[in-house]
């Protein structure tokens, strides 16, 4: 007989924090889909009182999804957790996730107060929140460098005050998985009433550390995990949901289920790098491009006798499809609505489906076959339609010798725009020509191309941030001409911009 674990994805909230990575409604309602067929338990679908769009997106997912919890974040604060109590009214299952510092350093700087006050402020929060709904967790914000006393007693005051679940975060990644694991012990040890609540991991990456912790964490008592798919969140990110669930999926023996259905893994980590703009990194464990890939002879060899040899998992459990067909200019709509679905991309409206089949018969037209990264470029593409600038034509003419030139044609809200400029590169000469028609005061601030991997003829990506008016704006763009891509990325801040 195997315990069960919960899963509390927060992919939509910490993972969300992660600069560039903003959703609108309508995306993050498809990711909580995803999450809801992949299994998830809870799903942090935001922090209501930080914006109006995401007070909407937790009134939208709840509404759309049925069975896993919708959970709504909040501070220790009464105005906080009436805005979270009112986003969640469509939730067929609904938590709020109240909390405080307990760090020393947290107490002392950022609420300049003291522990006794720290755990009145915690115990108000949580008996308010009870008002409202039957089910409150409480994050120890900085658990991690709080000292277990002095938690214990956090934790032991907030389960009396009606917390179901008691959150102990490693908010800055610092912890030893020892020290973790230890932690989360001491705490069933020593807190009366524990058995009233259940424990929850949520720990940061800063040191690399996320995945040991929370299994640390888990193996000394904790039953629901903090995660994000692809491991995305602030910094250095959060613990990934792949890693723990294929984890007690491979270790039987450890004897701990979750209801993951892991073969929906890999769809979901593509819908959400692409959703995001977000790329996984190549030997990323599980989800990686080349986390199945054996590219030594010997490693070769061994797996083509058996697979054993080398492989712990078998690729179809994440739901790897080796028998991926691949897309040529010959292959139909219907291939092409298939393989998005394989890759986690649903759209039902045909006028949709139809633009993209275009767009990829001229990609396919560009190159041999078209990849799974270049059909998620695709469909992420399509997503951009409706922004008031977009690039109508860009003729750059550049060599060994002389200055390059770059003229431009924009599209702003119907108006026609052209303009020439010469720089220091095509690269320059374009984003010069950009800039003599938008004229405003931005600064390009970063500016990265990904390493084109499957030959000359493949999609160039392009990441920048530029700052305008005081803030940082992300944009990605994606073209076979890595000029163009840069520009379409350059444009894609400009949509950003708020104007004031
Ligand atoms: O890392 C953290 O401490 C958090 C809390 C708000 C739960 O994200
Ligand atoms: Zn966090």
């Amino acid at each position: 007989m195997s315990d069960r674990l919960f899963i509390f994805d927060t992919t939509l909230r910490d993972g969300e924090q992660v600069p560039g990575c903003q959703l609108n409604t309508v995306e993050k309602i498809q990711v909580a889909k995803q999450l809801e067929a992949l299994g998830v338990d809870v799903i942090e679908a935001g922090f209501p009182i930080s914006s109006p769009g995401d007070f909407n997106s937790v009134r939208e997912i709840s509404k759309a999804v049925t069975w896993p919890t919708i959970c709504a974040l909040t501070r220790a604060v009464e105005k906080d957790i009436d805005v979270a109590v009112d986003s969640l009214k469509y939730a067929k299952r609904k938590r709020i996730h109240t909390g405080i510092g307990t760090s020393d350093s947290h107490i002392k700087y950022k609420f300049n107060s003291n522990r006794e006050e720290i755990i009145e402020r915690a115990v108000a929060a949580v008996k308010y929140a009870r008002k409202f709904v039957d089910d409150v967790e409480f994050y120890a914000e900085d658990a991690g460098r709080t000292d277990n006393e002095y938690l214990a007693r956090v934790v032991e005051a907030v389960i009396k005050a009606g917390a179901t679940v008691v959150n102990i975060p490693d908010t800055t990644g610092y912890c030893l998985p020892s020290e973790y694991g230890e932690k989360i012990k001491y705490l069933c040890d020593h807190v009366a009433g524990i058995e009233n609540a259940i424990i929850s991991t949520h720990c940061h990456n800063d040191l690399g550390m996320a995945t040991a912790n929370t299994l640390s964490g888990v193996l000394n008592g904790a039953r629901q995990v903090e995660v994000t798919i692809n491991g995305i969140g602030e910094r250095a990110g959060n613990t990934s949901l792949e890693e723990i669930a294929m984890i007690l999926k491979c270790h039987k023996g450890i004897g701990i289920d979750t209801n993951i259905n892991t073969t929906k893994i890999c769809p979901t980590s593509r819908m959400v790098s692409s959703l995001m703009n977000m790329p996984v990194q190549p030997n990323k464990a599980i989800v990686g491009r080349n986390a199945f890939a054996h590219s030594s002879g010997i490693h070769q060899d061994g797996v083509l006798k058996n697979v054993e040899t080398y492989e712990i998992m078998n690729p179809k459990d994440v739901g790897l499809d080796d028998n991926a067909i691949v897309l040529t200019a010959r292959s139909g709509r219907a291939a092409l609505k298939y393989r998005m679905g394989v890759l986690g991309i649903k759209i039902d409206n045909e006028e949709k489906i139809d633009k993209i089949y275009k767009e990829f018969l001229k990609l396919a037209d560009q190159k041999k076959e078209v990849t799974d990264d270049d059909i998620l470029v695709l469909a992420g593409a399509d997503r951009a339609d409706t922004r008031a600038v977009s690039l109508d034509y860009l003729q750059v003419t550049t060599g060994k010798g002389f200055k390059s030139v770059a003229s431009i044609g924009l599209d702003i809200s119907g108006q026609k725009f052209e303009e020439a400029a010469t720089g220091n590169g095509p690269v320059d000469a374009a984003v010069k020509a950009l800039k003599k028609v938008i004229q405003k005061k931005m600064v390009l601030k970063e500016y990265t191309v990904q390493a084109i991997t499957k030959g000359s003829d493949d999609l160039g990506k392009v990441h920048v941030q530029v700052e305008y008016d005081g803030n940082l704006y992300y944009g990605f763009g994606a073209n076979t001409d890595i000029v163009t891509a840069s520009v379409e990325a350059y444009i894609d801040c400009i949509n950003k911009f708020r104007i004031k």
